[in-house]
């Protein structure tokens, strides 16, 4: 079924406190830091802005909100509308859809954890089929040798989503639950009747299992070949970074980059790339942004 409703709006999580990252983040926040030659929420956004999202609510802390400002401004230059929200402490990723309530209106969203890296072939066809879902929920499954570490959802012998977890210490299934979801306008009042869990945050998983529970969440699989990153610990940022430069430099293409992605998905004009490449034009940045102006 083809959008009828209003646009799906976005959200982008840069919050928690990235303890596992501590000493980077005692003085900024995780999302800010570099992943290769970008900022690690470039990655995220890229995602959103593949899935034909252009309003997008950045949440962070107070003390690194001024930081993503800074950083993207109103958004007008990459042709989007960003908002921004605070999230005082971190109570957990559901919280976001509360913060977000006046935002999100009546309008479908996505949700999109800023430590998530995605990459693959294909991947805005892919993005805008599961974005254009009216109604329910979808969320993504990937094949992990750790699901230990994160939300798991396991299925049935017919393939149907039997239950998901958060941080199960035995597992039933491979299957992570990635940091991406869409989900439609019932999700705010959802999140409103949410407890804290155990850890004492308000669980984006308890999200999905009210979803299951209604019988309206679908769970698509991510292929063998899909590229699904977090950078939440040293090892994994290194990680991160290291998966970046190769591909882009054994291509000469970058991944999340948002002024390329804001001109290929028509978000801009090649004036406006143009306006954006003069004050950078000596960088390495700018002179690939170069190339893309001139390439197609
Ligand atoms: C969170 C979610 C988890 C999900 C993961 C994806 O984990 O709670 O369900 O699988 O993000 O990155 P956290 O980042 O809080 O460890």
């Amino acid at each position: 079924m083809k959008i009828k409703n209003k646009q799906r709006k976005g959200i982008l999580l840069a919050g928690g406190s990235g303890t596992r990252l501590h000493p980077l983040t005692s003085y900024t926040s995780k999302q800010i830091l570099p992943v290769f030659d970008k900022p690690m929420i470039y990655y995220p956004l890229t995602t959103l802005m593949l899935s034909g999202i252009k309003e997008i609510l950045i949440i962070s802390s107070p003390r690194d909100l001024p930081n993503f400002k800074n950083l993207l401004g109103d958004g007008r230059r990459l042709g989007l509308k960003i908002d921004y929200a605070e999230q005082l402490t971190p109570n957990g990723i559901a919280e976001a859809f509360l913060i977000g309530e006046t935002f999100i209106g009546n309008s479908r969203s996505a949700l999109i954890l800023g430590d998530n890296l995605f990459y693959f072939q294909g991947m805005r066809d892919f993005l805008q089929n599961a974005s254009q879902q009216i109604k329910g929920s979808t969320i993504f499954g990937y094949y992990v040798n750790n699901p230990s570490n994160y939300g798991v959802v396991s299925f049935s012998e017919t393939g149907a989503v039997q239950e998901i977890v958060e941080k199960p210490k035995s597992t039933k299934s491979n299957y992570a639950v990635t940091g991406l979801y869409f989900y439609d306008s019932d999700v705010v009042e959802i999140a409103k009747s949410l407890t804290p869990s155990e850890r004492g945050e308000l669980e984006i998983t308890d999200i999905n299992k009210s979803y299951l529970k209604r019988g309206s969440l679908d769970v698509k699989i991510f292929s063998r070949g899909t590229a699904w990153l977090d950078m939440g610990n040293p090892k994994h940022l290194l990680d991160a970074a290291n998966f970046v430069r190769i591909v882009e430099e054994r291509q000469g293409l970058k991944i999340g980059c948002p002024e390329e992605t804001a001109y290929r998905m028509a978000y801009i004009d090649k004036n406006q790339l143009t306006e954006i490449i003069k004050p950078i034009e000596n960088s390495d940045y700018g002179l690939y942004l170069k190339m893309v102006a001139e390439s197609v």
